[in-house]
C-alpha cells in the first residue's frame, strides 16, 4: 500500500491561513504514528493570488494541485476583493479547481457531536442524533451553465444564469449518493445543496465543525465548508476542527487509512469531552481556547491514544 503522499497546501485568505497550518500539524502527527510520509507543497490561491498574479487561480497553483495526490484547501475571499468583476473574484479559484480537477462529488457530512448539543441555537430534542451527509454536485448546474451574465436589455439590464445538467452528470452524482446511503440509512432526498450544507451547520452548532471532501478526479480536494471569516481573521479565534476533520476524511477517502482517520475523530471528541471550545462553539462552563491551542490539544490527545 502507498505510504507516501504529496499534498498541495492551498491555505488561501483570511482564517484559511490559520486553520490550514493546524490541519498540516495534525497530518504530521498522524504520519509519525502510522508511518506515513507527507510531502507538502504550498501554493497561493484566492485574493492573495489576485494581489500577486492578478488571477485567483494562477497556472502554477493549478499545476501544483494537479501534480499532487490531494489538495488541502483553507478558504478564499475577503472584503478587499469584493468589488472586483465576478470573473476574477477569489471564489472563482474554487470553481476553477473543481472544474480542472474534475471534482464533481462533494461530500459534506453534518453530524452533531453530543458534546456540542448546547452550542446550537435549536432545541435539544429537535437536533439530537443529527447525522446527515450532503452529497453536492460541483461541476454542473448554475455555476457553470451558459448563457450567463448581465447584458443591456431594452432600456435597462438583464441578468441570466442557466441551471443545466447532462444525463451523465445527474447519473454519476446520484450513484455517489445512493452508494453512500447504502452504508447509512438507505435514504436519499434530492434538494439544492450549497445552501443546505450551510443550514446543516446550524444543526451541528457551528459551521466551524463541518468538513468536506470533493471527489471524482485523480486528485481529491479537502476543505472546511466555511469561508475565510474576515471578521475574525488573524486573531487566533477561528475553529480549526472543520479543517482537522477534513484531514480525517482525506486519510479515509484518499489514503485508505481508515484507522488513522478514526483516531483523529476520536482525538477531536476527546478534546471536546475535556471541555475545550473555540469561541464559535463555546457555551457557559466550557474552556475557551484559540485556533493554535485547539490544534495542539488535538495533537496531544492523538499522542495519548
Ligand atoms: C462553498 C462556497 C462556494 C460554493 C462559493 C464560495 C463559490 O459557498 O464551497 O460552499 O458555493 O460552492
Ligand atoms: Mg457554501
Amino acid at each position: 500500500m502507498k505510504r507516501s503522499f504529496t499534498i498541495a497546501v492551498l491555505s488561501g485568505d483570511g482564517i484559511g491561513k490559520e486553520i490550514v497550518p493546524e490541519g498540516v500539524k495534525v497530518l504530521e502527527a498522524i504520519g509519525r504514528l502510522h508511518g506515513l510520509a507527507f510531502n507538502f507543497k504550498e501554493a497561493i490561491v484566492g485574493g492573495g493570488a489576485i494581489d500577486l498574479h492578478g488571477r485567483p487561480l494562477p497556472d502554477e497553483t493549478l499545476a501544483v494541485a494537479k501534480a499532487a495526490d490531494v489538495v488541502l484547501l483553507g478558504a478564499v475571499g475577503g472584503p478587499k476583493w469584493d468589488g472586483l468583476d465576478s470573473s476574477i473574484r477569489p471564489e472563482k479559484a474554487l470553481l476553477g479547481l473543481r472544474e480542472q480537477l474534475g471534482l464533481y462529488a462533494n461530500l459534506r457530512p453534518a453530524r452533531l457531536f453530543p458534546q456540542l448539543i448546547d452550542a446550537s441555537t435549536l432545541k435539544r430534542e429537535v437536533i439530537e442524533g443529527t447525522d446527515l451527509l450532503v452529497v453536492r454536485e460541483l461541476t454542473g448546474g448554475i455555476y457553470f451553465g451558459e448563457p450567463r451574465g448581465i447584458k443591456p436589455y431594452r432600456n435597462e439590464e438583464r441578468g441570466i444564469n442557466t441551471e443545466v445538467y447532462t444525463t451523465k452528470e445527474i447519473a454519476r452524482i446520484a450513484k455517489v449518493a445512493f452508494e453512500a446511503a447504502r452504508k447509512r440509512r438507505r435514504k436519499v432526498c434530492s434538494v439544492f445543496g450549497d445552501i443546505l450544507s450551510d443550514e446543516a451547520a446550524m444543526l451541528t452548532g457551528s459551521i466551524g465543525m463541518l468538513p468536506s471532501a470533493s471527489l471524482g478526479g485523480r486528485t481529491a480536494m479537502y476543505e472546511p465548508i466555511h469561508g475565510s471569516a474576515p471578521d475574525i481573521a488573524g486573531q487566533n479565534k477561528a475553529n480549526p476542527l472543520a479543517t482537522i476533520l477534513s484531514v480525517a476524511m482525506m486519510l479515509n477517502y484518499s489514503f485508505d487509512q481508515e484507522k488513522a482517520a478514526d483516531e483523529i475523530e476520536h482525538a477531536v471528541l476527546g478534546v471536546l469531552d475535556q471541555g475545550y471550545r473555540t469561541a464559535d462553539i463555546a457555551s457557559p462552563g466550557t474552556k475557551l481556547v484559540g485556533t493554535k491551542e485547539m490544534g495542539e490539544l488535538v495533537i496531544k490527545q492523538l499522542m495519548k491514544a
